[in-house]
């Protein structure tokens, strides 16, 4: 038993030593974002599991123009594309948690598509980002709300776990006290007419 005990927190050990080990990520999102023309969008990015990057470049891009420069511990923008001067914002201060979202102020049409987060040095396989930003004319924003299929939801896969587990449990609960309630049932049937089991 004791032998039992310490080889399970052994191998404990062992999975979250291997998940520390875990070269960090750069990721985007799945899902699309949504934005009317003229409204403010954040464009998800962050380093997974969550690494310091504020000694780092990070760029983002557009359709390979540059939309944001983060270099030498602060914004360089001497390369930024015309078209979005003044319209981004990096948080540097989210950057020691490994979250290198950017937000875009005031939307064009011109702003859908593809965008790309980049950490170039980041040692690890995975160093880009996609973000797909759609936008919708203006006065579109109750649509958006509305529609559950947009949004920001990375939690899509846990929630749809989640819900998984739930129907389950649900489900075998409810057959639980159904057949407790039948067996009750046969059995109080049984005890009032003993002769008539047979219906
Ligand atoms: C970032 O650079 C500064 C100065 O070069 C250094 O003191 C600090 O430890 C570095 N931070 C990380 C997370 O590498
Ligand atoms: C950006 O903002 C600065 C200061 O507010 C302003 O002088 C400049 O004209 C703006 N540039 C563009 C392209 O809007
Ligand atoms: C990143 O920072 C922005 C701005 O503070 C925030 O809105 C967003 O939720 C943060 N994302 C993560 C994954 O922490
Ligand atoms: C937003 O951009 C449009 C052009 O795309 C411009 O006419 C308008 O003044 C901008 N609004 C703000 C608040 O900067
Ligand atoms: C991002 O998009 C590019 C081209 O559109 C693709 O080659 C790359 O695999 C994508 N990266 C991720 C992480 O989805």
């Amino acid at each position: 038993m004791k032998l039992q005990f310490l080889l399970s927190i052994l191998s404990a050990c062992c999975l979250l030593s291997g998940l520390d080990s875990e070269e960090p990520k750069v990721i985007g999102s799945h899902d699309t974002i949504t934005a009317a023309v003229g409204e403010d969008v954040i464009l998800p990015c962050h380093l997974e599991p969550p690494f310091d990057v504020h000694n780092l470049t990070v760029l983002w891009k557009h359709n390979g123009a540059a939309v944001h420069t983060y270099k030498s511990r602060g914004d360089n923008l001497d390369a930024q594309d015309k078209s979005f001067k003044n319209r981004t914002l990096f948080f540097h201060g989210e950057m020691v948690n490994g979250n290198i979202s950017l937000k875009l102020f005031n939307v064009t049409e011109q702003d859908k598509g593809v965008y790309t987060c980049v950490v170039p040095r980041l040692d690890s396989q995975v160093r880009k980002g996609n973000v797909t930003l759609e936008v919708v004319p203006k006065g579109k924003e109750e649509e958006i709300e509305d529609d559950p299929t947009s949004g920001p939801s990375t939690d899509e896969n846990n929630l749809s776990t989640a819900h998984i587990i739930g129907i389950t449990i649900g489900v075998i609960a409810i057959i639980v006290i159904v057949i407790v309630i039948v067996v009750k049932r046969r059995r109080g049937q049984q005890e009032e007419n003993p002769d008539d089991t047979v219906l």
